[in-house]
């Protein structure tokens, strides 16, 4: 299961990160696979869900609502209730954001869902504005009352949906909604990411009627019912794109297995580019390091864009790059918490709006550091096995939410990587 203990750092060596290692399920796929189950009939099994936080939390909020969940082994088995408790509540949502997922799948199956407002998040002020804004233009009534949002439709009515910006989450809470709304529900301007198309062929298998999954118009013909299904969810990109990077900044040579080479494109390119060498396998990517890593641009987007998920890893490649890089954000407005904690480590990193101008370093030299949110943690990681001395990274806790068995992996990679207590004299 997910680790209990906040009060632990990982001290890291410099190391370099050699041989294979198999990606978990990814984590933005099994959570809204969770939530996709409180639209079944019956039992729902989910395969490969990787044992991190995010996603016990997940499972709790499912069990708040009355269902009956097991974890073992990477299966999620999920039996229905006939007496659910329309409410994902405050305690949970305020642990993890992906909770808003439950609101289209209660709303569409029983006509109700309170569900907490999610608050502001260490990476941007994060909206939902076109989760509610859709839901509404399928009828329901959507009220804030209390710090929760509450959602009323007798029967929600399949409508065009058109997002101002491709939206993971409002795409999924409205693919989701649309499987038992009356008539055609057409998101336009859709997110394409892959975990949305692993989400549309579990709602399938559940006797759901979805095209275009995938591409940035979905149609969804609301059905009367669904049914229990069985799924193994997708290998975890974002995962995967660490450890290759991971290899690619210590002077090593990195295959990740369990993931499709296709899901990566957006960072194979970009490697390319910095002059390291790329190769792929069937269900699996090859990164060799470049003799000097080269410096380059980046610019975040919607998939298949930049993944902004990967974003602060790269910011620590190119912390070491050879000449000057520019990184521009332009999916969360806070994603760069992590330069501070880079320039600690020796990195030469100036920020201005979304913009981040790194020089790169020939080293980084150890010290201690925090992480300041999940992706930002495992970043940091990486610069601690590039650096020279010993680093510190406090703030596990961010790193536990979505990276299953890190240092685990890292460890079986040649990684120098130990957790330890913090000591009462540690300062994080
Ligand atoms: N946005 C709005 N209004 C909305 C919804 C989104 O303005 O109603 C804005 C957001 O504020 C943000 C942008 O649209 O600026 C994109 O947000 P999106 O909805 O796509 O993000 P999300 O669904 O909340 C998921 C992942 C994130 C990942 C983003 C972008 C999960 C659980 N989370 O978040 O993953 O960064 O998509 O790809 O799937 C992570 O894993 O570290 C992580 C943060």
């Amino acid at each position: 299961m997910a680790r209990e203990f906040a009060n632990e750092k990982l001290v890291v060596k410099k190391s370099t990160l050699t041989g294979r290692v198999r990606a978990s399920g990814a984590k933005n796929s099994a959570l809204k696979l969770i939530a996709a189950s409180l639209l079944a009939g019956s039992r729902c099994v989910i395969r490969n869900v990787p044992s991190i936080s995010d996603v016990v939390t997940m499972i709790e909020v499912l069990r708040h609502i009355g269902l009956e969940v097991s974890f073992d082994s990477g299966s999620v088995v999920i039996e229905p209730t006939s007496k659910p408790n329309l409410e994902a509540p405050y305690h949970l949502v305020q642990q993890m954001r992906a909770s808003i997922e439950v609101l289209g799948p209660l709303l569409t199956r029983y006509g109700f869902a309170r569900v907490a407002m999610p608050g502001g998040c260490n990476i941007g002020s994060r909206q939902i504005d076109m989760h509610l804004d859709g839901l509404t233009r399928m009828g329901a009534d959507i009220r804030i009352r209390q710090g929760y949002i509450e959602a009323e439709a007798d029967k929600l009515e399949g409508s065009r949906v058109y997002l101002d910006i491709a939206s993971m989450g409002a795409t999924e809470n409205l693919l989701m909604a649309g499987t038992l709304a009356k008539g055609t529900t057409i998101i336009e301007n859709a997110a394409r990411d892959p975990e949305i198309e692993d989400l549309s062929n579990f709602l399938c298998k559940m006797g759901a009627s979805i095209e275009g999954a995938g591409t940035s118009t979905i149609v969804v013909e609301g059905v009367d019912s669904l049914g229990g299904a069985e799924h193994k969810t997708i290998g975890d990109r974002i995962e995967a794109g660490t450890f290759l990077i991971g290899g690619a900044m210590s002077g090593g040579n990195v295959t990740v297995e369990g993931v499709e080479p296709v899901h990566l494109e957006n960072l194979l390119v970009k490697l390319e580019e910095a002059g390291c060498h790329v190769g792929t396998l069937p269900q699996g990517v090859i990164v060799s390091a470049a003799d000097d890593i080269q410096a380059i641009s980046v610019q975040t987007l919607p998939f298949p864009g930049f993944p902004t998920d990967l974003q602060p890893q790269m910011q620590a490649l190119l912390s070491i790059a050879k000449g000057t890089s520019f990184v521009t954000e332009n999916v969360f407005e806070s994603r760069f918490m992590i330069t501070d904690e880079l320039n600690r480590l020796g990195a030469n990193i100036k920020t201005k709006g979304n913009h981040a101008i790194i020089t790169g370093v020939k080293s980084l030299s150890g010290a201690p550091v925090s992480a300041p949110d999940l992706r930002a943690g495992a970043a940091l990681v990486l610069a601690g096995l590039a650096a020279e001395g010993v680093t510190e990274v406090y703030g596990l806790h961010h790193i536990d939410r979505g990276y299953e068995n890190f240092e685990e992996k890292l460890q079986s990679l040649g990684a120098s990587v130990r957790r330890v207590l913090i000591q009462g004299e540690d300062t994080p």
